[in-house]
């Protein structure tokens, strides 16, 4: 008999986008006071109410407890740069003065192996830290910080994709490839890490000041092969730099259009940022299927300015809600949706909390199209979890106190809450973060 075992507490997911307004869709929401989550072999078998599962559950089954904790799918960050860990909070710049202040010379520091491996183990320690399962992550262009992200990833069975950033110009000689040799060592990772164990490849030029045409033209080919791939890059993020990227490319009628011109547009392609576009561009990306990563701590710590996700989403376009770390100032997805909810207010559209926890589970989910693996707590799914304390310091438990709605709870927790909130994380069904013991 297969090992089966179960968790217990406040059960909550979404089966479905919960819509924009104070109460969600019907259906979207589903959420248990007293739950039960059965796992068989790292997959959820079960969940649902305990009082009815607890009846046919066989017996001897070991069922850890988190009475009044939430327990909900583990979080999805879909865009972030795991060699940036150590330059978060770096003063006084904005994007193309912080790229080449502290960004590129932490990159270049990439080239030795054991600090690529140190930064990958710190990294996805706070990612698990955080309750975060799964990060589509950036590498640097050097094979090996690949090498070292995938390996700390297939250790802990996480489900990790990421990508050797291609750059070829307008960075140090140091992190730069060519055409050639881009193409040639992504292709080689391809085929050394891509469906291995959880893990997925994603294709990565970094944006495109920092590609020669021939290179992006090198890079649309490369997709060509691998349809299904996933491939991240930048877009509109900074004035200066949509002025940069008019002037290298003066053929294109915008950014987005440098990026299709290459075939580089098109479902599974995930953008971060996309603050400076227009209505055509949104139209674009929504036809040809590429998604929009917001990054709301990185766009206010850089000073980039403020994305319209009400636009987006009238025009349907796919939009996930990320770190975006190092320029993005931390790894708690409550922290990231406070940011996002200060940066709706400013333009007169609040981010409600079902939206919210939604976006950064299953909304991310099927941003990165792996909604069939992880982002929600039905049978089948992998078992990818994450407790949540509503009562973890002394502010929330004042809140807490006042017999707040689900939807109030959910709120406290998105804007007073931090890493201190994460009570366990589970991979696979397997406990890899415990507050207890740390
Ligand atoms: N655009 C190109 N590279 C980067 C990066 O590393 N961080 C951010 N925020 N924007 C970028
Ligand atoms: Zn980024």
């Amino acid at each position: 008999m297969s090992s089966l075992n179960a968790l217990r507490g406040m059960t909550l997911h979404f089966n479905d986008d919960p819509g924009t307004s104070d109460e969600p869709r019907e259906g979207s929401v589903e959420f248990h006071q007293d739950g039960l989550i059965l796992i068989q072999e790292g997959r959820i078998l079960q969940s649902g109410p305990a009082q009815v599962l607890l009846e046919n559950l066989p017996e001897g089954t070991p069922i850890e407890h988190w009475p009044d904790q939430l327990i909900m799918p583990g979080f999805i960050d879909p865009h972030l740069h795991y060699s940036q860990l150590d330059i978060i909070a770096s003063y006084g710049r904005q994007l193309l003065d912080w790229l080449n202040t502290y960004t590129f010379p932490e990159e270049c520091r990439f080239v030795d192996r054991a600090y690529a491996d140190e930064i990958a183990n710190a990294f996805l320690e706070q990612l698990l830290a955080n309750g975060v399962t799964t990060a589509l992550a950036f590498c640097t262009s050097h094979p090996a910080s690949v090498d070292a992200l995938f390996s700390a990833a297939f250790e802990r069975n996480m489900r990790m994709l990421g990508g050797k950033v291609m750059m070829d110009r307008n960075a140090p000689a140091a992190l730069c490839d060519t055409p050639e040799t881009g193409i040639r060592d992504s292709r080689q990772l391809i085929e050394q890490w891509h469906n291995r164990g959880r893990l997925e490849y994603a294709i990565t030029p970094r944006f495109a000041p920092t590609s020669t045409p021939q290179q992006l033209a090198a890079t649309g080919e490369l997709l060509s092969d691998y349809p299904g791939m996933v491939m991240q890059t930048h877009l509109s993020e900074n004035r200066q730099e949509v002025e940069w990227v008019k002037s290298l490319f003066s053929e294109a009628r915008d950014y987005l259009d440098v990026y299709s011109r290459y075939q580089l547009v098109r479902p599974r392609a995930i953008f971060a940022h996309g603050i400076y576009i227009d209505d055509d561009v949104r139209q674009r990306l929504a036809d040809d299927g590429g998604a929009i990563a917001f990054c709301p701590s990185s766009n206010l710590f850089l000073g980039s300015g403020l994305f319209d996700w009400r636009q987006a989403r009238e025009q349907e376009v796919r939009v996930g809600i990320a770190s975006d770390i190092g320029a993005g100032t931390s790894f708690s997805p409550f922290q990231t949706l406070q940011d996002a909810y200060k940066v709706g207010q400013l333009s007169g559209q609040p981010l409600t909390p079902w939206q919210a926890f939604y976006a950064h589970t299953l909304g991310n989910a099927r941003v990165l199209d792996i909604d069939h693996h992880i982002g929600s707590l039905t049978a089948g799914m992998e078992a990818d979890i994450t407790v949540i304390n509503p009562r973890a310091t002394p502010m929330l438990t004042r809140k807490d106190r006042h017999d707040p709605t689900l939807m109030e709870k959910l709120f406290n927790l998105m804007i007073l809450g931090d890493e201190r909130c994460i009570s366990a994380t589970y991979v696979m069904g397997k406990k890899l973060y415990d507050a207890a013991s740390h």
